[in-house]
C-alpha cells in the first residue's frame, strides 16, 4: 500500500494515496537496445478496476517498444483501462511502504533456502495483528 494519507488522494502519477493495490505478477525481462542489463516489472491492480499508474512502463508507455515482440506477449502486456499495469521494480519500492504476502501453507512456497516460513494456527479465534484481518484501514 502507499504512504497512509487521512483521506485516499490521486497522485499526478495515477497512484491513490492510503490504497492497498495487489501485485498480479512479476516478470524480468530483456529490453533490446540494452545489452546486458535486465528490467524488473511488478504488474499491479487497482482494486477499483480503474485509476491506474501513469509513470515509466505504464499502459502506453514508450518503454514498451524496447522490448521484443516476444518480450511484450510474455508480459501480456495490454493498454486497456482496467485497474491493471506496470511498473519496474525500482519504482514499486520507491512509491510503496508495505507489502502483505498471504499463502495458505508454506508448503506451496517452493524455496526455503534463504528464508524459512513458519505457521501459527489460532484455533477458535481471532487474534489481533495475526489471525483477524478487517479492513486494511483499522488491521
Ligand atoms: C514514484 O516513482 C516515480 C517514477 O520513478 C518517481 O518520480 C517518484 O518520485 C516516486 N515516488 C516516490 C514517493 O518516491
Amino acid at each position: 500500500s502507499l504512504v497512509p494519507a487521512r483521506f485516499e488522494t490521486r497522485t499526478v502519477t495515477g497512484l491513490v494515496k492510503g490504497h492497498a493495490y495487489s501485485v498480479t505478477a512479476v516478470e524480468e525481462c530483456k529490453p533490446s537496445q540494452l545489452k546486458e542489463s535486465k528490467v524488473r516489472l511488478v504488474r499491479l491492480r487497482n482494486p477499483w478496476g480503474q485509476v491506474e499508474w501513469n509513470g515509466p512502463w505504464s499502459d502506453n508507455s514508450k518503454d514498451w517498444t524496447t522490448l521484443s515482440k516476444t518480450e511484450k506477449e510474455k508480459l501480456q502486456h495490454q493498454s486497456a483501462e482496467d485497474g491493471e499495469f506496470w511498473m519496474s521494480f525500482e519504482d514499486f519500492k520507491k512509491n510503496y511502504t508495505k507489502i502483505e504476502i498471504c499463502n495458505l501453507t508454506p508448503d506451496a512456497l517452493e524455496d526455503d533456502k534463504i528464508h524459512k516460513w513458519t505457521v501459527s494456527v489460532n484455533e477458535g479465534r481471532w487474534v489481533r495483528g495475526c489471525s483477524a484481518g478487517g479492513c486494511r484501514n483499522y488491521p
